[in-house]
This record gives C-alpha cells, sequence and structure tokens, in this order.
C-alpha cells in the first residue's frame, strides 16, 4: 500500500480552497492507502501566531478535518510539533537545500512581500521542514492544492541529493497529487489572488464554517464580469472571476466545467450565484454542523490527535534514527 502524508496550517479556518484542493482528496485517498495527515503547527509559526490562539486553531483544525470525513481509525491526525522526527529531519535537510534552490521559491516572496529582510529565517526554509514532514515517513504520495507544486518538487531535488551525497537509495520520490478541477481556488475579491485562510478580508473567501447567510452574502458580493456564462470552457479565458466560480460550483458539485456550463451557460451571474450558494450551503452545513459538535469536546480531540502522534512516531523515529546514522551521528 502506497503511503500518503500531508499537511494544513492551523493558522485560520480552513476554506473550500483547502477543502477542494487537499481536503476532499484526503477522505477519499483514506480508501485506498495508509494516510498520515499533519496539522502544521511549525510551519504556522513562520508568521508569528498569538499562542492561545494557536492552540485553539490547532484543536479547531483538528475538528474541521474529522467533520470533513478524516477517519481516526483509518488515518493517523496529528499535530506536527508532537512528532520531534520532523524537526530532527528538518535540521539535516537545511544542510542538503542550497540557498540557490530556496530562493526561487514563489511562495517565500509572496509571503515575504516586500520588506525580505523582515521575515523569519523560518519562513525561508519552511520548505525544507515541508519536505522532511514527508521524508520522515518515506511517503510517496502527497495529495495537495497547485500552490504547493514548487515546494514539492524542492522535496524531490532534497531527497534526491541526500540520496547521492551519503552514496544510498533511501528516499523515494515524491507524487504530487493534485485535481484538475478547482486544485487553485481563486479570492471572491479578486480571481488572480489565491483564497487564503489567512487573507486579512474574510469577504475573499468562503470558510467551512461560515452559515447559510453568511455563504450568501459573500457569494452575492463576489466579483464578477457583465456577460454571462458562456456555454462551453473556453469561453472562460481572460475571465478569472467568472472560471472561479465555475470551478468551485464543478469541484462542489464532483463535476467538471464543462458539465456546469452545459447546464448554466447563457445564463446571468445573478441566477448562477443563487445557484451555487445554495449548493456550498448543502455541502457546507453537514461538516459546519459536526465540527461544532466535536468541538464541545475537547478531551476527545486531543485523544485523537495524541493517538494519531503516538502512530506516526512509531514510523518516523526509527526511518529518522536510520538517516541520522547515515549522516555520520553516534547513535
Ligand atoms: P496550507 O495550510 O496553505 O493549505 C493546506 C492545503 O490546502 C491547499 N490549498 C488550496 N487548494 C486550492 N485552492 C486554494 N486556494 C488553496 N489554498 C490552500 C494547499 O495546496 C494545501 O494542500 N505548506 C503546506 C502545508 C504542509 C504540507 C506539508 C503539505 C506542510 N507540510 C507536507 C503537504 C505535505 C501549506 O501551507 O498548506
Amino acid at each position: 500500500m502506497q503511503r500518503v502524508l500531508s499537511g494544513i496550517q492551523p493558522s485560520g479556518i480552513p476554506t473550500i480552497g483547502n477543502y477542494l484542493g487537499a481536503i476532499r482528496q484526503w477522505v477519499a485517498l483514506q480508501d485506498t492507502h495508509e494516510c498520515l495527515f499533519c496539522i502544521v503547527d511549525l510551519h504556522a509559526i513562520t508568521s508569528f501566531q498569538d499562542p492561545a490562539k494557536l492552540r485553539a486553531q490547532t484543536l479547531e483544525m483538528a475538528a474541521t478535518l474529522l467533520a470533513c470525513g478524516i477517519d481516526p481509525a483509518r488515518s493517523a491526525l496529528f499535530a506536527q510539533s508532537a512528532v520531534h522526527a520532523h524537526v530532527r529531519l528538518g535540521w539535516i535537510f537545511n544542510c542538503i537545500a542550497r540557498l540557490g534552490w530556496l530562493n526561487r521559491m514563489t511562495q517565500f516572496k509572496d509571503k515575504a512581500g516586500k520588506d525580505r529582510e523582515a521575515a523569519s529565517a523560518g519562513l525561508y526554509v519552511y520548505p525544507n521542514l515541508m519536505a522532511a514532514d514527508i521524508a520522515a515517513y518515506r511517503a510517496t504520495r502527497v495529495p495537495v492544492g497547485d500552490d504547493q507544486r514548487q515546494h514539492l518538487e524542492l522535496a524531490n531535488d532534497i531527497c534526491e541529493k541526500f540520496n547521492h551525497d551519503y552514496g544510498v537509495d533511501f528516499f523515494p520520490r515524491i507524487e504530487p497529487l493534485i485535481l484538475g478541477e478547482a486544485a487553485r481556488v481563486m479570492s471572491l475579491r479578486d480571481g488572480t489572488r489565491k483564497m487564503s485562510k489567512s487573507d486579512p478580508s474574510d469577504q475573499s473567501r468562503i470558510n467551512l464554517t461560515d452559515d447559510a447567510d453568511a455563504i450568501a452574502q459573500k457569494i452575492r458580493r463576489a466579483r464578477t464580469d457583465p456577460a454571462p456564462l458562456p456555454s462551453e470552457p473556453a469561453g472562460l479565458a481572460e475571465r478569472p472571476e467568472a472560471r472561479n466560480l465555475v470551478d468551485i460550483y464543478a469541484g462542489m458539485a464532483g463535476t467538471d466545467a464543462a458539465a456546469v456550463l452545459a447546464e448554466h451557460g447563457g445564463r446571468g451571474f445573478g441566477a448562477f450565484k443563487d445557484a451555487l450558494a445554495g449548493l456550498l450551503v448543502a455541502r457546507l452545513a453537514p461538516i459546519t454542523a459536526e465540527t461544532t459538535r466535536l468541538l464541545a469536546d475537547e478531551a476527545h480531540l486531543r485523544e485523537v490527535l495524541a493517538g494519531g502522534a503516538a502512530q506516526a512516531r512509531a514510523l518516523a523515529d526509527p526511518i529518522v534514527a536510520h538517516v541520522e546514522r547515515l549522516v555520520g551521528f553516534l547513535a
């Protein structure tokens, strides 16, 4: 059985971008793969997080993932900081990755913004820790949204250089699993920017915990252009906002853009937005209700995470201990 690992930062409430790009794949992969899902709190603090808020958001993330269908009986769900193997291997990878490689990372450039000198060193080496998250389990499949593609290419470069430098064939190749539809959900306010749980504007995204009123209001206000919907996907070229809403609809309905346009093409955005809001409410209402139910029992959430961490440690500790011997540490 192939081993899957993926992660999500507890830096806010997950959005439909996280859901469509990653979480819905995670849920499906549990049927066919050995799965590890990691709430990456170490990655979250690469930008300052209020400690009480970080704790609360980690529990909220666990509740939301369970509500989406992550099943702790089949998958290990845990907080990254609880499994020290990630940091141990992360340091070794800091010594493998080249500055030139990190300098090419577009996500660092985006997140650091204009004042790069003020970014944390952690933000800079973020992709090395991400490579370690995967390699600590020698996982081969990584379900993510399109924005993580470059990080996974770097992870393969790091693993290959490690194998080469130490003359071993230890780390396997990592295969990104990126869906065709809605692998990059864009902001509702700007079709050229990614929808993000850490965007300052709540109007830019649909959170998995938004209620029916919030969803209807955000979709109604979502930016669009004046033309009606085309009847084929080719007609979405140069229309990023229209494409985004069609992709969201397709992702949520489990179909593709062509099928959505065959049904809704020719209509104005008013009617389409009503249909989209209705679909989102129908899909998200059960997730919201289950998240609320789970959040009422913090002890249970902590127990699930502790169980997942124990499973993860049992897999990662021997792998990273082996790597430490390969590197030459007295062990
Ligand atoms: P994060 O927390 O930003 O996002 C979690 C997952 O959601 C996907 N995603 C999106 N997909 C489509 N459209 C969007 N607008 C959108 N926004 C986010 C992301 O691609 C991701 O799959 N670096 C990672 C976390 C991480 C990780 C790992 C992932 C740490 N270690 C190891 C895989 C393997 C991140 O910041 O995800």
